[in-house]
């Protein structure tokens, strides 16, 4: 069931379903917590799971013209004060990632385990800050179109003609994300920081999950961030892009649900 909740006067919503130990959902740019429907629904017959629409996104309103990656970090915490739950894992598509790197650095005591799904702890480049202003006047001047563009970016050319619903349904979801929503989600990416630091001193286990064609997020450096933690896997979906939860949901919900039992297993 659909739920709101109210952070910094703005309404939030998400979505609770099941029991036992919680696993929190963030989507990716610009997306909503809809991509993880199916994921959630099998995943919720073991665990309690919570996906949230961050900031701007789905049927969340907009805090002001920067929605920074700690801002967005500090709503989740807020969720979490709600429902009062002290440990969870945290699963991010992304921007997801990004949002939960820094939840890890200001609310590490509350982490069970982390999942960075197509996602980074690098900052940006000065090459792709630049492409981020770029996107922005884009998106000031047509942002469906901006949109539209981005989603071609998620699968691999393959997957685009055999995934026609799914396509289509992320240009959907895209689409309806406002134009202040997309452009506070830039700026916030935009001046987010490394923060492979985080990775380094973790002390719960850290999942990656890279697409092997992934444009957006290349494996070499995924592989790299690997070696960071003490305890971490690495699944790489060879098949995918960067919405593995679609081009291969069988081989990320297994690996959500392994690394997730494992996790809560250890003290
Ligand atoms: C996302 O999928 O969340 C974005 O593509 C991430 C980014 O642009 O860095």
């Amino acid at each position: 069931m659909k739920k709101t909740f109210l952070f910094k006067q703005a309404k939030i919503s998400y979505t609770d379903k099941g029991k036992g130990n919680t696993i929190v959902f963030l989507h990716g740019f610009p997306e909503s917590k809809e991509i993880w429907k199916e994921l959630s629904l099998k995943l919720s017959r073991k665990f309690r799971i919570i996906t949230m629409d961050l900031p701007g996104h789905g049927s969340s309103d907009c805090i002001g013209y920067v929605h920074s990656m700690e801002l967005m970090a500090e709503c989740v915490k807020a969720l979490l004060k709600k429902l009062r739950l002290r440990k969870v894992i945290l699963v991010g598509h992304s921007m997801g990632g990004y949002v939960a790197l820094a939840f890890a650095e200001l609310f590490s005591d509350n982490l069970k385990g982390l999942c960075l799904f197509h996602s980074t702890a690098l900052a940006d480049s000065e090459e792709k800050k630049k492409e981020r202003d770029r996107a922005v006047a884009a998106v000031k001047k047509n942002h469906k179109s901006f949109v539209r563009q981005i989603v071609k970016k998620l699968f691999t050319p393959v997957n685009l003609k055999k995934l026609k619903l799914k396509v289509q349904l992320l240009q959907r979801i895209a689409e309806e994300t406002p134009k202040q929503g997309i452009i506070a989600g830039l700026e916030g990416m935009k001046e987010r920081r490394n923060r492979e630091v985080v990775l380094k001193f973790a002390p719960y286990p850290v999942l990656f999950i890279a697409g092997k064609k992934d444009p957006i997020i290349p494996l070499e450096s995924i592989k790299e961030q690997a070696n960071l933690p003490e305890y971490s896997e690495l699944l790489i979906l060879k098949q995918s892009a960067h919405a593995g939860f679609y081009e291969q949901p069988l081989e990320t919900f297994e690996a959500i649900r392994g690394f997730s039992v494992s996790a809560f297993k250890k003290s």
